[in-house]
């Protein structure tokens, strides 16, 4: 059916639409309403394309206008967040993996440099010994004339922004008299342009430790509060860095100092002069001491136990070339004969039942370094053959294993043993003793160098007043009596003992004969008596008292009385009764 037709013809009058209807003779009224509702269905979507095409229209109308008015200016701005987003992430790395702060903040300056048109930057860091600004890095600026400039804090811009800890923007430097432009002829490319200059702090735990300065061509429109956060935003990145490298220096700077210090003290622990006595038997040792320090002779140290062999040991290490090397020490008498040769040898893993893993033995910890082999009398004979054979190699094999180690060890034995006699007892084995008494220095008994006695006693009176903190000032002339005339069967160590003891009980400034230990208390300090009677231990604390009186008095008796509340007659009978030597207070 023809379109036009069929439009007209429905739109006509009542009349016409009968005669249309006369023209569709045949059609039933169903199939006329179906048709209609067709014309309908058509004209509705005419109609709802037309709305459509109109709002189109409006929105590309909008939106021509949007694009033809703001666009310039937003996608550049959009454009330059993306920018400083993307530089803070560059930033963020290169701190991050920077080892070294100072090619780190150039780099950092770079990337801004290079991404944010800033013609010159600097970091600046506040040194805090000498209280000035000094350049850490720079972009655009002649590097090695720019570390020549520093501020003071407070002085120009740049001293301000330290001292106050506020950024401060310079929009036209050449207006701004506070300017102190230090930098100024160090520019790598010089422009003509008006130039605005930003300073922001780098700020740690509240103070500013530096900043960062940046020169960047002016320009009126520009947003300098944005730029500004922008480069307080790196400052803090950079005050990050700085921190956690500042924190790693401290800590190791701790370590160090702290390693330092602990070598000093053993090192001065056992230099000669922290070995008491000038007695002659006693500057023997220190001159033979001399002589082997610096070889690599194997050192015999003979002497009663309590001497102080094993101090000599040390002196000898420490005065020796191998002074930063170990020195490892293992006591034979102290260890059962089953574990000496693991302890001195190591051993391979599985090479005994409980070899779990394999263990360095003592011998090569102290590769390169000393071993000092106490009480070596009480070595077992097989492993006397042992150590034989590194003495005469220098190599050995661990416990359990094949290969042969090979060291570099300093040997030092001591003994307080008559190895002569254990020899002949078939105890010791007589080539190793040739091997080991190759230089051999005899430490005296205390007793046959008395003189060190009293040198002795107030060095130890000193040493446990400082750890007990006590406040003691002499040792009274009986007790030094006391102590010279005893033998001291347990030498130095025992004197050490006896002299704690009595500062630890000494009530006042002064150790006396009563703080002493019974076994000297006899006036002869024979070790005949152990227990003392309470009438014998009243004299010895009344003698001690008048013998410190007259010590104060020098040896006058009449005012020795007085200042005790008694007689001279009384004194001078006591005086008789003990035997007191007035004379010798008479200095
Ligand atoms: N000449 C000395 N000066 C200072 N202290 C000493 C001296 N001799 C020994 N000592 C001290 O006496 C104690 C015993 O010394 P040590 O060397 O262990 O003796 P040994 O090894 O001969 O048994 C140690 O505490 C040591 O510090
Ligand atoms: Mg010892």
């Amino acid at each position: 059916m023809p379109k036009r037709f069929f439009a007209t013809n429905l739109r006509g009058s009542a009349s016409q639409r009968r005669s249309v209807a006369d023209n569709f003779v045949g059609l039933s009224v169903e199939a006329y309403k179906n048709v209609r509702s067709v014309y309908v269905a058509i004209k509705l979507f005419t109609l709802t394309c037309r709305t459509v095409r109109f709002n189109m229209l409006r929105i590309m109308v909008a939106t021509e206008r949007i694009v033809k008015s703001k666009t310039p200016e937003l996608i550049s701005r959009e454009r330059r967040e993306v920018r400083k987003l993307s530089t803070l992430l560059e930033i963020g790395r290169i701190l991050a993996d920077a080892s070294n702060l100072k090619t780190a903040f150039a780099a950092t300056l770079e990337t801004v440099g290079r991404h944010h048109g800033m013609v010159r930057s600097f970091v600046m860091l506040l040194d805090r010994e000498s209280e000035k600004i000094r350049i850490e890095a720079t972009y655009g600026l002649n590097q090695d004339s720019a570390h020549r400039v520093t501020y003071r804090v407070g002085e120009g811009v740049i001293g301000r922004v330290v001292q106050t800890g506020k950024p401060v923007v310079v929009p036209q430097t050449s207006r701004e008299p506070l300017l102190l432009n230090r930098l100024r002829g160090l520019e790598e490319h010089v422009t003509r342009k008006e130039i605005s200059f930003i300073c922001v702090p780098i700020v740690i735990g509240g103070t500013a430790a530096g900043v960062i300065g940046a020169d960047l061509i002016y320009k009126a429109e520009r947003d300098y509060d944005r730029t500004t956060k922008f480069l307080s935003v790196i400052a803090a990145l950079m005050a990050q860095a700085l921190k956690v490298k500042e924190g790693i220096e401290l800590d190791k700077k701790r370590l160090v100092d702290e390693n330092i210090h602990l070598k000093q003290e053993l090192r001065e622990r056992y230099d000669f002069s922290h070995i008491i006595g000038n007695s002659n038997p006693m500057r023997l040792v220190y001159e033979q001491v001399t002589q082997v320090a610096r070889t690599n002779t194997t050192v015999l140290l003979r002497g009663e136990s309590g001497t102080g062999k094993e101090m000599i040991a040390h002196a000898i290490h420490y005065n020796s070339l191998r002074a930063s090397k170990p020195f490892v020490k293992i006591s034979c008498a102290a260890l059962p004969n089953t574990l000496i040769e693991s302890e001195l040898f190591g051993y391979e893993k599985g090479a005994f039942t409980g070899a779990q893993s394999r263990k360095k033995g003592r011998f090569e910890l102290a590769d390169g370094g000393t071993l000092f082999l106490d009480e070596i009398g009480d070595l077992d004979l097989t492993t006397q053959v042992k150590l034989l054979r590194v003495l005469q190699e220098r190599e050995f094999e661990k416990l359990g294993g094949v290969e042969t180690v090979k060291v570099n060890v300093r040997l030092i034995v001591a003994t307080n043993k008559d190895l002569e006699e254990a020899i002949k007892l078939a105890q010791f084995r007589e080539d190793l003793f040739y091997r080991l008494n190759v230089f051999t220095i005899f430490i005296p008994p205390l007793r046959e160098r008395k003189p060190d006695i009293l040198l002795l006693a107030e060095h130890f009176v000193e040493k446990f007043e400082r750890e007990h903190s006590k406040r003691i000032k002499r040792i009274s002339t009986p007790a030094i009596d006391m102590l010279t005339s005893y033998h001291w069967p347990g030498n130095v160590r025992e004197l050490e003992n006896v002299i704690e003891r009595a500062v630890l009980i000494c009530e006042s400034s002064v150790i006396h004969g009563h703080h002493l230990p019974p076994s000297l208390q006899t006036a002869e300090g024979s070790d005949t008596i152990t227990r003392l009677s309470l009438a014998s231990a009243l004299e010895a604390y009344e003698r001690d008292l008048i013998q410190d009186a007259l010590k104060t008095s020098r040896g006058n008796r009449a005012k020795a009385a007085k200042l005790l509340d008694s007689t001279e007659r009384i004194i001078g009978y006591k005086v008789k009764k003990y035997r007191i030597k007035c004379d010798r207070f008479r200095t």
